[in-house]
């Protein structure tokens, strides 16, 4: 409007008669030809005394002033602003040509005009899909209802078209928060100013935009505390029928908002709801949809904006849709506004996000916000490392957020980190955070194939199984950084005194309950780096006398991955014996390429015994006086036939003290004969074992593995086997004996199926149960031959393949191969 009317406007003001205005005085208005402009002179409020207009010595009620005309006029009375009005009507035609954009000039200025009460009225006529806004750039308005009034009298009133009917938006004053009001299809504002206000300026800007959609769109800004009351169009008539009217609420991210519906009635719809939809910051579930007569959120951060939607109403009984509703900014009333300090200025890879718990909640809840020096809220922070920061909250409820830490603790040089120990140790800036610590993860990095991981605990761990589940307010989730290989989640209170990693891992403390670090002083895992190993984990557990001691293998369900192995160092304290026991028969893994088995070593003696775990029973309860190793190495499994296995320890105290055979007198006797058979392969396979261990297998080298069953036979009928310590005395030597022949007892049927064929068929079964005694067989310093060892020997154990295994030997590929590149870097 500025630069077109210019002209106007000085035409205008150089053609008004600045005539006095008081007496009987005429005054002569002159409106340009091409102004657009029409000045009516009109009758005021009503009042008692009379008071009359007069035109060219006519009395008339009423004058209009239109574009081109000259008019003088005077009133009979003293005081013409208690009777009569000036309204000042401008039409603004934008269907053919562009609108007059830009700041509104008051035309004719306040003080060209007599001292009446002037109304101006823009009438700007747009074509149908047009948008308009206008733009209060002084005081922004405030919303009045009808009948109320403006302390200082100047209103604007805005209203909008809706197929050629007006409908009014509101009437404002000054001093509120309405900065904006956006319409289509032409807008008419009425601007009021009292007789005794000099203002020269229309207050307001009109800008084009693009098509809005719906009637109108009011916005008002918050700075500060503050309220707003707002009515919907036509208030208290109704509704335009099937409308939609939307106010948006720019609130500074400290404060919060609530809304509160006033006043409101709903007309009879006959399709449709009528309803409000807010679009609120942090809500995952936008819009939020409310009905009039739900209550309304409160506590909202952020700018928002809520749509009254109506509907299609009933002809016959219409009804009247009118809401008037308050919004009101605020300090944040519920929680405390206080400010925590992160610093992370030290740190160079922790980084920490504090974000919203990913709960959806089914119903709309107000806005969770943390904020950054208490200005810059959003749902979710994240602080990199470098900084320091102050945080605070807007939110009243913290467990609706949680945080979430990342540090990497990462070696280059081998040479330098390895035996170094780092503390895995959440700072107490993270700790003294209000909400809860969902997980603080260290990723661990170390060279390939240079350096290996051990984290050693405070205090002993603990492996959450179903059958024990952990139930500490937190726990560490230990994972490969190789994708699928999840070690476990470990809680405090257990067994597990190391575990050891192979490769990049990362270990992640979830909590589970607020103040979780009080439960435990001090939290206490170190890792340190150590030389290269090829199991994906070893495990260095002390079972405890007072509970069972559950393991199992890394990955669940899912399944030990493919040609990887696993180790268990379990320790048997003095004066104890371990009872180890598998949860099931058969661990139901089918192979596809590679060999999966277990080995369980003793760790004195270095006896072992290997079972396939393809095809052999897994073994029964058995008992072991010292420590012992149970090695798991996996083939390449088929899918859905996965390698899982849990199983237990249990100590007790020794019931027998050692049971030593040491007698070995040659001759007849098949018994002794056997059991000498036995020292020997014991004796044997301490001299040979002195490759790196089976469970280094993995990889390739595992697949290449060619342990088939007929190996194993092999190997047994080779008698190359030697005794594992768990065979119970008589089961072991009533075996023995009837293979050679005597009949001392009948030996439980196993299910093991591979040495059925040279061996007969009824394999010794270890003790069914945990009650028995086991017999410790020892190594004894006069071997016999063992090459003539029967193949009865070793019924259900079979043998580890040795370079002394003779003749065989070239039918054997070892288990272990000395050769083999990537021994553990020394
Ligand atoms: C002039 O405006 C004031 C305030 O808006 C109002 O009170 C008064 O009645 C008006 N006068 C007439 C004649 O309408
Ligand atoms: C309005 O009056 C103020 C001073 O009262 C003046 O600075 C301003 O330029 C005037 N505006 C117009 C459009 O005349
Ligand atoms: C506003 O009007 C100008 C000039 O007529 C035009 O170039 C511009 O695209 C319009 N903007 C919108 C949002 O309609
Ligand atoms: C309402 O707010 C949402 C989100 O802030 C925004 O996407 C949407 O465009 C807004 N609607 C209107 C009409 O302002
Ligand atoms: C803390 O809250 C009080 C009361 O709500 C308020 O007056 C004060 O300004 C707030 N302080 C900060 C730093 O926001
Ligand atoms: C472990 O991470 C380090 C550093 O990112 C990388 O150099 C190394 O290759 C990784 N090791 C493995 C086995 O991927
Ligand atoms: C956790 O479980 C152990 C037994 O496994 C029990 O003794 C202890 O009381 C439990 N603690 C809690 C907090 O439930
Ligand atoms: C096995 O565990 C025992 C007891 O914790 C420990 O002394 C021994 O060094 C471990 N053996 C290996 C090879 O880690
Ligand atoms: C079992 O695994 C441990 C740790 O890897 C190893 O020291 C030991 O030699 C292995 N035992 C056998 C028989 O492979």
């Amino acid at each position: 409007m500025g630069g077109l009317d210019c002209s106007v406007a000085v035409a205008l003001l150089g053609a008004l008669v600045l005539g006095a205005a008081r007496g009987a005085g005429a005054v002569e208005i002159t409106v340009p030809r091409d102004s657009d402009i029409t000045i009516l002179v009109k009758q005021g409020a009503p009042s008692l005394r009379p008071c009359h207009l007069f035109t060219a010595k006519r009395h008339v009620t009423m004058l209009t002033v239109k574009p081109g005309e000259r008019t003088s006029f005077s009133f009979t009375c003293q005081d013409p602003e208690k009777h009569f009005v000036l309204e000042i009507q401008k039409n603004i035609d934008c269907t053919a040509s562009p609108c007059p954009l830009g700041e509104v000039p008051l035309q004719p200025p306040a003080a060209a005009l007599p001292a009446l009460n002037r109304t101006f009225v823009w009438d700007v006529r747009t074509r149908k899909s047009t948008g308009l806004e206008l733009r209060f750039s002084g005081p922004r308005l405030r919303q009045v209802g009808p009948g109320d009034s403006c302390p200082d009298g100047v209103t604007y009133t805005i209203s909008s078209r809706v197929d050629a009917a007006v409908v009014k938006i509101g009437t404002f004053c000054g001093k509120g928060t309405v900065s904006r009001i956006k319409l289509q299809e032409g807008l008419k504002v009425a601007l009021h100013l009292p007789w005794f206000q000099a203002r020269n300026e229309s207050g307001f800007s009109i800008t084009n935009h693009t098509a809005i959609k719906r009637l109108c769109i009011v916005e008002s800004v918050f700075e500060d505390e503050g309220s707003a009351t707002l009515l919907s169009a036509n208030y208290p008539a109704g509704f335009p029928e099937d409308e939609l009217m939307t106010w948006q609420f720019m609130v500074p991210a400290h404060l919060r908002a609530s809304v509160s519906f006033l006043d409101f009635s709903t007309s009879n719809c006959e399709r449709k709801e009528e309803r409000v939809e807010y679009h609120i910051p942090g809500s995952a579930t936008n819009p939020e949809v409310f009905r009039l007569d739900d209550p309304q959120p409160g506590n909202m951060a952020g700018n928002f904006n809520l749509s009254l939607q109506g509907c299609d109403q009933d002809p016959q009984s219409p009804g009247a849709l009118r809401l008037r509703f308050q919004v009101l900014v605020q300090h944040p009333q519920t929680e405390s506004n206080k400010t925590y300090v992160v610093d992370l200025s030290q740190e160079r890879t922790l980084s920490l996000s504090i974000e919203p718990r990913p709960k959806p909640s089914p119903r709309f809840k107000a806005g969770c916000f943390v904020c950054l020096e208490s200005r810059t809220c959003s749902p979710k922070v994240t602080l990199a490392p470098g900084s320091k920061y102050k945080v605070s909250f807007l939110c009243d409820d913290l467990t609706r957020l949680w945080a979430i830490a990342e540090k990497t603790l990462s070696c280059s040089d081998h040479r330098y980190c390895q035996r170094k120990a780092f503390p895995l140790q959440v700072p107490d800036d993270v700790l003294q955070l209000p909400v809860q610590l969902r997980d603080f993860s260290w990723k661990l990095l170390v060279p390939r194939d240079r350096l290996s991981l051990v984290l050693t605990p405070a205090r002993k761990l603990q492996q959450h199984t179903h059958e024990r589940p952990c139930n500490a307010s937190f726990s560490y989730v230990v994972a490969s950084a190789a994708p699928d290989l999840y070690f476990g989640s470990f809680c405090t209170g257990g067994s597990i005194k190391q575990v050891l990693l192979r490769q990049n891992s990362s270990v992640t403390l979830r909590t589970y309950a607020p103040g979780f670090h009080s439960e435990v002083p001090g939290q206490g895992l170190t890792v340190s780096f150590v030389p290269y190993f090829k199991e994906e984990a070893i495990f260095t557990v002390t079972p405890d006398t007072k509970s069972k001691l559950y393991l199992r293998t890394p990955n669940w369900d899912r399944g030990l991955p493919a040609l990887s192995s696993v180790s268990w160092n379990i320790t048997v304290p003095s004066g104890q014996e371990a009872c180890l026991t598998f949860s099931k028969e058969r661990t139901g893994v089918v192979c596809q390429s590679g060999r999966a088995f277990m080995i369980i070593q003793e760790q004195r003696t270095q006896m072992e015994e290997i079972f396939s775990l393809e095809d052999d029973t897994l073994p029964k309860p058995s008992f072991h006086r010292h420590s012992f190793w149970v090695n798991i190495s996996n083939c390449s499994p088929t899918s859905g036939k996965q390698l899982d296995l849990l199983f237990w320890v249990t100590l007790t105290p020794r019931t027998l003290d050692v049971t030593v055979i040491t007698a070995v007198v040659g001759g007849g006797v098949s018994l002794l004969f056997a059991l000498g058979l036995i020292i020997c392969c014991v004796k044997k396979k301490k001299k040979v074992n002195k490759g790196p261990a089976v469970g280094i297998y993995n990889g390739n080298i595992n697949t290449q593995m060619p342990l088939q069953p007929k190996k194993f036979q092999k190997g047994r009928k080779d008698n190359d086997s030697h005794v594992y310590a768990v065979i119970e005395d008589t089961m072991v030597y009533g075996h023995l004996l009837q293979g050679s022949g005597g009949s001392f007892l009948q030996p439980e049927v196993d299910a093991y199926r591979p040495f059925q064929g040279a061996m007969g068929d009824r394999p010794p079964s270890p003790p069914p149960t945990c009650s028995r005694v086991p017999t410790a067989k020892l190594a004894e310093e006069k071997p016999p031959p063992c090459t003539s060892l029967e193949p009865e020997t070793e019924p259900y154990t079979f043998s580890h393949p040795s370079q002394a295994a003779g003749s065989n030997r070239a039918t054997h590929v070892p288990l272990l191969d000395p050769q083999e590149p990537g021994l553990p870097a020394e």
